[in-house]
């Protein structure tokens, strides 16, 4: 699993919690984050590399990008050209989106290089659903995650100046369209106001997850002690010590990986 640095432990929490037998290695590219303002192609080449990596070096059985950014720029790309199931979190993000809402007023928050991607408004069109689809781009809201920031003022200033679009446009549901804004829920929610449920694409990936190792013979024994390994393309020790505040105790170590 990887993402361009914490945010992918939103995924990697769910899928711990569902599949808790299976082995986990995650990257954060925090070396190059954000990869928001970055031009798609130079995140897919990211994307590339990173997929090589957990290949060559972990032999890893399925890949899951976890990621919206990367996703929006490399799954079609990588689901084409390694042997392994390769997983992303927009399609998943999207059916719990549209699950969730009343109205039919659905909102998508992303970084900018996921909004301009038109990934998301692909993805709805693919649903045929009859809804109603704001998306806003969130800068900032990444810069503020790495750096540990999640409920101070000044992030919550951002917020308000950020979301006033999908406020205006009434949504009943907002789908946190990278993976880093989890974290941010709180601030989300206070400005969104209660009424509107905060999605998320952490939990209906991990049950993609599940579906596609259960539908193999990949699967991991029930029974069996599993790893959970973090690698950093950044500083390993920020990583851990940031991520470890995030993610919990089991993220106290990580190492740098070896392009860093
Ligand atoms: N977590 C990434 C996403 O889901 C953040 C991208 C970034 O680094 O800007 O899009």
């Amino acid at each position: 699993m990887f993402d361009s640095g914490f945010g992918g432990l939103t995924v990697a929490r769910a899928v711990i919690d569902l599949l808790p037998h299976e082995d986990l290695v995650y990257v954060g590219d925090t070396g190059r984050y954000p990869y928001g303002p970055r031009p798609l192609h130079e995140v897919r080449m990211f994307a590339q590399e990173i997929t090589k990596y957990l290949l060559d070096e972990h032999d890893v059985k399925l890949l899951v990008i976890a990621c919206n950014n990367a996703a929006a720029a490399a799954l079609e790309d990588l689901q084409a050209s390694v042997d392994v199931p390769v997983m992303g979190v927009i399609e998943p993000g999207v059916r719990s989106l549209i699950s969730a809402t009343t109205t039919g007023r659905i909102g998508v928050i992303a970084t900018a290089g996921t909004v301009a991607s038109g990934a998301y408004q692909r993805a709805v069109d693919a649903t045929n659903a009859t809804v109603d689809l704001t998306i806003a781009a969130c800068p900032g809201f990444v810069e503020f995650v790495e750096r540990g920031d999640t409920d101070s003022d000044e992030v919550h200033v951002l917020a308000e100046r950020l979301l006033a679009p999908v406020r205006a446009a009434g949504v009943d549901a907002l789908l946190l369209g990278c993976t880093h804004y989890p974290y941010l829920a709180r601030t989300i929610s206070d400005v969104m106001g209660r009424d509107v449920v905060l999605v998320s694409s952490a939990d209906e990936t991990a049950f993609d997850v599940r579906e596609r190792l259960h539908g193999s013979d990949r699967a991991a024994p029930r029974d069996r002690e599993s790893t959970h390994c973090f690698f950093s393309s950044g500083d390993a020790v920020s990583f851990s010590a940031i991520g470890g505040r995030l993610f919990g105790p089991e993220l106290a170590h990580a190492e740098t990986v070896p392009w860093a």
